[in-house]
């Protein structure tokens, strides 16, 4: 007999959406994470037949996000997952960090079933909170079959996690998907699909995913005009792991730089080329002599380091 999967588990971790601030009118001047995902859900409508449920994994600022919070939430969405009567996960999240914990998440958690990342650019406080349709268009999501694996759903669009990135520090329409386009739109509570749904990333459930405080340390650096190698000197010094440098154009370095990280990776750390612009993706050439992370930004290049060289 198949299970009726009804429930929808919604996890809290914070952010603008549980922003507070002193009046109605101030859109900037709040404290995020101050509200609790219960009180986020009062009057959010829930697509029939869905049951939610509701659970506090951290109240932060996501700029505060690190190993430590994505450990415990992952642990928690695998729990969720595995019920048979659990459709999908919803996770509230600051938008500065949003596009990390989902690539996090959909490299760790490979999930077969939605795991939806969402939140706001205006606290919950504010004259007009995007908050509310956000979360209400994350949980039809999130209750949709067609739907699998991490996605972002904010300002009535889908994005895929590898895509995703946050692209405005004030408007409410803030993440693209870049070149790639969204996945779907959400429209009154129903998906239009544009593009085929990804796949699931190959999970990577290392040992150490639960001991946070080993992970690997990897870094990233920027290529800019008069770029030197001292950064890289005084990282591989300080006993770092791995290095990712958001390049310029097709992730190329100056030659100062390029000398540092040549010399870094001799020494056994382990260096990529991502780019510095926010559209398109890293070309290889066969003469490479610092491997690209083609079709990662920066930020996502180095969790996908990191896990790489998670023991
Ligand atoms: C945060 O990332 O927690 C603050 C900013 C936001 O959610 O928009």
């Amino acid at each position: 007999m198949q299970v009726a999967r009804e429930e929808i588990i919604v996890l809290g971790t914070g952010g603008t959406i549980a922003g507070r601030a002193a009046s109605a009118a101030d859109n900037v001047g709040y404290r995020a994470g101050e509200l609790g995902v219960d009180e986020l859900l009062r009057g959010v409508p829930v697509p029939p037949g869905v049951r939610l449920h509701a659970e506090e994994v951290a109240q932060i600022d996501s700029k505060d996000m690190d190993f430590a919070v994505w450990a415990t939430l992952a642990g928690r969405c695998a729990h969720w997952l595995a019920q048979e009567d659990v459709a999908g996960v919803v996770v509230t999240h600051g938008t500065d960090t949003m596009e990390e914990t989902a690539f996090f998440l959909h490299r760790v958690l490979g999930p077969g079933k939605p795991v939806v990342l969402t939140g706001a650019m205006r606290p919950a406080t504010s004259a007009a909170p995007d908050g509310p349709q956000n979360l209400a268009d994350a949980i039809a999501v999130a209750a949709d079959p067609q739907v699998r694996g991490v996605c972002v759903v904010f300002a009535g669009a889908v994005h895929g996690a590898s895509d995703v990135q946050k692209v405005h520090s004030y408007r409410t329409d803030a993440f693209s998907s870049g070149d790639a386009g969204p996945l779907a739109y959400v429209e009154e509570g129903r998906l239009r699909v544009l593009r085929p749904w990804p796949g699931p990333a190959t999970k990577g459930a290392a040992p150490a995913l639960l001991r946070p405080a080993a992970w690997p340390r990897v870094e990233i650096l920027v290529n800019h005009a008069g770029a030197g190698r001292a950064i890289v000197d005084a990282l591989v010094k300080d006993g770092v792991a791995g290095l990712v440098v958001a390049g310029t154009g097709n992730g190329t370095v100056n030659h100062a730089l390029e000398a540092g990280l040549l010399e870094a990776q001799q020494h056994g750390v382990a260096v990529r080329r991502a780019s510095r612009c926010a559209q398109g993706r890293v070309l290889p050439t066969p003469n490479d002599r610092l491997p690209a992370a083609v079709g990662l930004s920066p930020v996502k290049a180095r969790i996908a380091l990191m896990l790489e060289l998670m023991p």
